[in-house]
């Protein structure tokens, strides 16, 4: 594994032009984000050796460097899910490929179920902590020389970068809500009985990404900030139905505001 990742970073250094610490996964629905960056230069995900490729509606796969901002960064357009039958090596495998390019921060994205009672469809939430529900470790296995074999996780995602959302937040009158984000291997919604169960363990939002991407960056030292949309609410008194259509709707509705943030914290950070 270890020989692909510096397979696969080499390749890449050899065609990137501009040398970013940063890096963002844009998830459901963020495709506006992409459109900003600018000087771009792009490699699918099919042509770059040893990625996995991916496969769900919504999620063109490809990986872009270019400028956002002001500065350089590089940006994954689509991610790997667990439940698309990666595992989860494969699943992390792009922020192994990150930290080998010299990535020093990454930002994340992605689409959430909500279950806190105080959250709205269309709400974005910092994440502030996670709660790992997958099956699968992605640390699971001989340990890489990135990090410890037991790796602290007190402080998953940045303080200094979660004040600095706020502060953007304000400044542009977007309201932010703050929680955590459990992560499930789907690819089922939850039943009104998951959803409850899942807010009485301490989660606000929950949701079938980004967990095993921020452990991995961790392992590499990486530090994380991470933005969840609300797009359907479950657990409470009356279930209401969630589809994927629906996800990707609430999400475009969002990604204004999201936008706005993303781009102004990578600016500053
Ligand atoms: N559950 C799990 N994943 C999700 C949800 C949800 O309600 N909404 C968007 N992604």
């Amino acid at each position: 594994m270890y020989e692909e990742i510096q397979k696969t970073a080499s390749w890449l250094k050899e065609r990137m032009t501009t040398n970013p610490k940063t890096a963002i996964i844009l998830g459901t629905g963020l495709g506006q984000l992409a459109s900003e960056i600018t000087d771009s230069c792009e490699f699918p995900y099919s042509e770059i050796p040893n990625f996995p490729v991916s496969t769900v509606e919504g999620h063109a796969g490809k990986l872009i460097f270019g400028k956002l901002g002001g500065k350089d960064i590089m940006a994954m357009e689509g991610r790997f899910h667990f439940y698309e039958g990666y595992n989860m090596k494969e699943v992390t495998f792009p922020e192994r490929v990150m930290y080998e390019l010299g990535i020093k921060t990454l930002f994340v994205s992605n689409a959430s179920g909500g279950m806190n009672p105080l959250f709205k469809i269309g709400d974005l939430m910092v994440i502030t902590d996670h709660i790992n529900f997958f099956p699968e470790h992605p640390l699971h296995g001989k340990n890489f020389p990135t990090g410890p074999r037991f790796p602290d996780m007190h402080e998953a995602y940045d303080k200094r970068l979660i004040a600095l959302a706020d502060d953007i937040a304000k400044e542009f009158n977007i309201t932010l809500q703050h929680g955590v984000y459990l992560g499930v291997q789907g690819p089922t919604f939850e039943t009104p009985a998951e959803y409850h169960m899942y807010h009485l363990m301490g989660a606000d939002a929950v949701g079938m990404s980004t967990v095993p991407e921020v452990i991995v960056a961790r392992h590499c030292g990486i530090k994380v900030f991470g933005m969840s949309i609300i797009t359907d609410l479950g657990g409470f008194d009356t279930p209401v139905e969630v589809s994927h259509e629906e996800v990707q709707k609430a999400a475009n509705g969002a990604q204004p505001k999201m936008t706005t943030i993303m781009r102004e914290m990578i600016r500053r950070a």
